[in-house]
């Protein structure tokens, strides 16, 4: 789903910047310099799943307690596994059985089963699941590829999910959240996610839009919280 020739474009959410620095680059609409958010970075093409491991991988260690909360073909919860040793835990959702064998199946032919919790259920419930805190959650929305379109993520149970997760996110901690608002209900899911990002406490939280620049043709967006 992602344009293969499309440039990343990074804006920060600075508490920091003024008005007037804010006000030397052009804006995407729903960015505005009041909000003082401030471009910083003009990246060469790399896909959005690949930047969101890449920032992820910065905060984790070995040992840590980290959620998959779409895990699909399992291809963010295998990272995740990898990542926090065999002394770490990693926490995968999602609703649809064929997503939960392609995980369950991947993480087998890599042996990390034994650190894996695979668990069938909505991501807006993990609270009942986890009470440890965790370092780095891991959103990627929408269908499954190759899979049945129908069954995608739904704005309210988004929503719900990404309010749970700032509840068990450390400090410091990551969260990145990939949204596709070419599919029908995606353009809604985010903005939905914008408008729930723009939210957060500047004091507590870092908050980054990764967009191409051709996002007028409604391409992928990676948003990535970082509590510090
Ligand atoms: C784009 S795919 C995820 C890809 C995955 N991260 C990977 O690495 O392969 C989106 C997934 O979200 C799942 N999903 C949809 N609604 C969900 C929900 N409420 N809770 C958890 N997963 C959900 C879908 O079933 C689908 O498998």
């Amino acid at each position: 789903m992602i344009n293969q020739h499309t440039l990343p474009v990074t804006f920060i959410k600075s508490a920091t910047e003024t008005n007037r620095q804010a006000n030397s680059f052009r804006f995407p609409l729903f960015l505005q310099p009041k909000h003082r958010f401030i471009l910083i970075l003009i990246m060469p093409y790399t896909p959005l799943t690949i930047l969101a491991q890449q920032r992820i991988n910065r905060i984790i260690k070995a040992g840590d307690t980290c959620i998959d909360a779409t895990m699909g073909n399992g291809h963010d919860t295998l990272f995740l596994a990898q990542s926090v040793g065999t002394t770490g835990r990693v926490y995968a959702f999602d609703i649809q059985n064929t997503a939960v064998e392609a995980t369950r199946a991947l993480l087998i032919h890599n042996q990390l089963q034994s650190r894996v919790n695979v668990i069938k259920a909505s991501h807006q419930v993990m609270q009942d699941y986890i009470t440890d805190p965790v370092k780095a959650i891991m959103f990627n929305l929408g269908y499954l590829p190759d899979g049945n379109k129908s069954i995608i993520t739904r704005t309210t149970n988004t929503l719900a999910a990404l309010n749970a997760s700032i509840k068990l996110l450390t400090t410091p901690g990551c969260l990145t959240i990939i949204a596709y608002p070419g599919h029908a209900g995606g353009e809604d899911e985010a903005a939905t996610i914008k408008d729930w990002a723009r939210q957060l406490s500047d004091i507590y939280f870092q908050i980054e839009y990764i967009y191409p620049q051709s996002s007028r043709n409604r391409a992928p967006e990676l948003t990535i919280i970082t509590r510090c």
